[in-house]
């Protein structure tokens, strides 16, 4: 399946699927149809009940540079506030399934926004992230202001979106914003494995996870505690802890059906 500035595709047993951001001409930049076609494929995927994990990722030259400042050149204060941009940010954060970033070249500015949004990335040795957005008289608006200082803490994040300056792959392992760096091009074969190894796992659970540790970013500790009770509830109730629990007492692997 292909929508052109989106390309799709599924592994064969179709757990895993894989989108990747296709704008070359424009570093993937993006705009609103990129957007809006990126967010299409998500949403569809997330529907698909044979899809356990999604790939996120974009060329070897760039994941995505950042909004597309041509676009936003001309827009004035009006059609920002009008514009179906947040929606879109909101979707990608309501996609149930587990999304991981496989990151090389250029994450800059909405592109780091996006990558933040998914739930893990791998990185190329040659991923580039920033928020350069300052050195265009805006500040990130995607949520890297947010975000960055969650993962970061306060003073790396204030000093990245003050001077915009970037940083590589490396330092960002160090500052734990990246899972993994892969060398000699493997990032994507890594985090299609990465993916496969959360597809094995019992679709149910893998949600309701996801959901629980989103909410850290939220809320204080102790309603965090108590939703992740309800949710640990909810796993409690599956048939799938059932058969996990006898393979494990049986010494088998389990089979999960998703149920
Ligand atoms: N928007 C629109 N076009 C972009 C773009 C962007 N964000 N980034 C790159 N392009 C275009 C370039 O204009 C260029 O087009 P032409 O071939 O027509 O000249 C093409 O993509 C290739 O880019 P470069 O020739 O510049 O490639 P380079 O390797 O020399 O540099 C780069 C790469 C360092 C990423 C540089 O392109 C760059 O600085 N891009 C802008 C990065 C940026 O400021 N991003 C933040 C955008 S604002 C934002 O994201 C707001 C938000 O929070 C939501």
């Amino acid at each position: 399946m292909s929508r052109g500035l989106v390309l799709v595709e599924r592994e064969p047993e179709g757990r895993i699927a894989t989108v990747l951001l296709n704008r070359p001409d424009r570093l993937n930049a993006l705009n609103e149809e990129l957007m809006g076609a990126l967010v299409e494929s998500l949403q569809e995927l997330d529907s698909e009940s044979e899809v356990r994990c999604i790939v996120l990722g974009g060329s070897a030259r760039a994941f995505a540079a950042g909004a597309d400042i041509a676009e936003m050149a001309d827009a004035s204060v009006m059609d920002m506030v009008a514009a179906a941009r947040v929606d879109l940010w909101y979707a990608i954060r309501a996609v149930k399934s587990p999304l991981v970033a496989a990151v090389s070249g250029y994450c800059l500015g909405g592109g780091c926004e996006l990558a933040m949004a998914c739930d893990v990335i791998v990185a190329s040795e040659t991923a580039q992230f920033g928020q350069p957005e300052i050195n265009l008289g805006i500040i990130p608006g995607g949520g890297g202001t947010q975000r960055l200082a969650r993962v970061l803490g306060k003073q790396r994040a204030m000093q990245l979106v003050l001077t915009g300056e970037r940083f590589d792959a490396a330092t960002a392992l160090e500052l734990g914003l990246v899972n993994k760096v892969v060398e000699g091009g493997g990032w994507l074969e890594e985090a299609m494995a990465l993916a496969a190894t959360v597809a094995e796992r019992p679709p149910i659970a893998v949600r309701l996870a996801k959901q629980a540790v989103l909410v850290a970013e939220e809320t204080a500790l102790s309603p965090g505690i108590e939703n992740e009770r309800r949710l640990y509830e909810l796993a409690m109730a599956t048939e799938d802890r059932v058969e996990g629990m006898r393979a494990f007492l049986e010494k088998r692997e389990p089979k999960f059906e998703g149920k």
